[in-house]
């Protein structure tokens, strides 16, 4: 582990900065399954099919932070990864999505930095999901710390696809043959058209749902 210490204010050592990030996604966690919870009461089913949370690697951290020039401090962590906390939140529709987002970024301790919308710009990999940078208030003993939380939220087949093309990423080390990124391109596509026949669908379900209880 390289990262050095720093004398400065806020976090000035690397099991700190564990213990505040592993809060700060515990209680974003908590968040989004209180909104689940709420979500199944009112409307009968579940918007979030799971969520994945993980801490950065401190080889991960000591990578990015070399990539974009910086020394591997905790200060330099703290300021410019803003994915050492990050949790993925995979849901059933694209709607669900921005329904999520929204609620999110109403809530009162919640302070939204940015926001990436991959769904409506997705890259032109073909990659698609929507991605929030907000800070979430740890209180710790004798201070509060505003602390960063990664938020990617994408339906079930944009995850299966992300998951795919990380690998073929990684295997090819970002240079993979046209042939397999085109495809990609393509599957993209698919995705994004099950996506909203699968939306299209639900909300069929739905709407024969309602008249039948209109009907009694
Ligand atoms: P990093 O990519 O983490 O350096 O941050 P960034 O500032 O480029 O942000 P961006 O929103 O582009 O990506 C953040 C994260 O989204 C990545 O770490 C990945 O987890 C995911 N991501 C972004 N682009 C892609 C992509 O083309 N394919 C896959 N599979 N994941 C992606
Ligand atoms: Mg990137």
């Amino acid at each position: 582990m390289e990262l050095k210490a720093d004398n400065g204010e806020g976090i000035d050592s690397w099991r700190e900065v564990t213990l505040i990030y592993n809060a700060a996604l515990r209680q974003v966690e908590t968040k989004l399954e209180i909104l689940n919870d709420e979500f199944q009461h009112v409307h009968q089913y579940n918007p979030i099919e799971h969520i994945k949370a993980r801490i950065k690697t401190p080889e991960s951290i000591v990578k990015k932070l070399k990539r974009h020039g910086y020394e591997s401090t905790i200060d330099n962590m703290v300021k410019y990864i803003n994915d050492i906390a990050g949790i993925r939140v995979i849901c059933s529709f694209t709607s669900d999505i921005y329904r999520l987002a929204d609620m999110i970024a109403e809530q009162r301790d919640i302070r939204v930095i940015a926001v990436k919308d991959y769904i409506t710009f997705p890259k032109a990999s073909g990659y698609k999901s929507y991605h929030m940078i907000v800070t979430v208030p740890v209180y710790l003993s004798d201070r509060t710390v505003d602390t960063k939380v990664e938020i990617q939220i994408r339906t079930v087949a944009m995850d299966f696809w992300a998951s795919l093309e990380h690998k073929i990423h990684y295997k090819f080390e970002g240079a993979a043959p046209d042939h397999i990124r085109n495809e990609l391109v393509e599957c993209a596509k698919m995705v994004s058209d099950l996506d909203a026949r699968m939306l299209q669908l639900n909300n069929e379900i739905l709407m024969i749902g309602q008249q039948k209880e209109a009907q009694g």
